[in-house]
């Protein structure tokens, strides 16, 4: 089965299609940058450009669409890198119908975890497993034996005084120009928080900055284990893909 996955970041909409029986994206990726200001009205019709986009080959295909705040029951209940007007919003019900046709929502790192989960770097690992994706903001997946407990926020925890998204987010790597040391430093300054209170057996990292895993991962000390996500940035959009169809329906208020 072939579903569509559109992932709303802080910086790009980006969606394609993928076929759930490999996770494999069967189109290259549509993308277009989050407008600004990225409000519910704009984003959608972003969302709309997308599903527009592959309406020729995949016009009945369900549609899943991350969001980079908590979703509770398809309304915003957080927008740290949108719009303050999301807050409140019941995107579920305007993207719907806008797009016309079954829409689910949800968390962009859930999201990522989802697709980690089911074809990537936690496929087959039981126990707790935490996803961290690294970009604009801090995302954070937590899975126990597969299954998600959705709307972490670790990436919100604070520590020393921060909020720690502002301090070991990637877009915060580019904009302070850390090298891969102080990038280290600043991570494990997180993730050992997380480690004393969690105790997660595996922590998945993904993101676009996952691409340069090499440079920074085997610089931190930690008792779990710690992995590049191995569907680097296109995680989000597997995950929403994939949660179109196994989510329970969502019912907007
Ligand atoms: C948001 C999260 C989101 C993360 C990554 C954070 O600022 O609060 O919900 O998953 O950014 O986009």
């Amino acid at each position: 089965m072939i579903t569509l996955g559109i992932d709303v970041g802080g910086s790009g909409v980006k969606g394609a299609p993928v076929d759930l029986s490999t996770g494999e994206l069967t189109s290259p990726t549509l993308l277009f940058p989050t407008p600004r200001p990225a409000t519910p009205e704009a984003v959608t019709e972003a969302v709309v450009k997308i599903v527009d986009g592959f309406a020729d080959s995949h016009g009945d295909a369900p549609v899943g669409v991350t969001l980079p705040g908590v979703i509770r029951a398809g309304v915003m209940r957080t927008a740290a890198n949108l719009d303050e007007s999301f807050v409140g919003c019941d995107i579920h019900a305007l993207v719907e119908d806008r797009v016309g046709r079954p829409v689910t929502v949800l968390n962009d790192a859930d999201a990522a975890g989802i697709g980690e989960e089911r074809y990537g770097a936690a496929r087959g690992v039981g126990g707790t497993v935490l996803v961290v994706t690294l970009g604009t903001g801090i995302g954070t997946a937590l899975l126990v034996d597969g299954v998600l407990v959705p709307n972490i926020e670790f990436g919100h925890m604070e520590i020393d005084g921060h909020d720690a998204e502002t301090r070991a987010a990637a877009s915060v790597r580019d904009r302070e120009q850390l090298g891969w040391v102080q990038y280290a430093e600043r991570l494990q300054r997180f993730l050992t928080e997380i480690e004393k209170l969690f105790n997660p057996d595996l922590i998945v990292v993904g993101g676009g900055v996952s691409a340069n895993a090499d440079h920074f991962l085997p610089l931190l000390r930690l008792d779990a284990p710690i992995v590049p996500a191995t569907l680097h940035n296109k995680a989000g959009i597997v995950g929403a893909a994939a949660f179109a169809v196994t989510a329970a329906p969502v019912v907007s208020s």
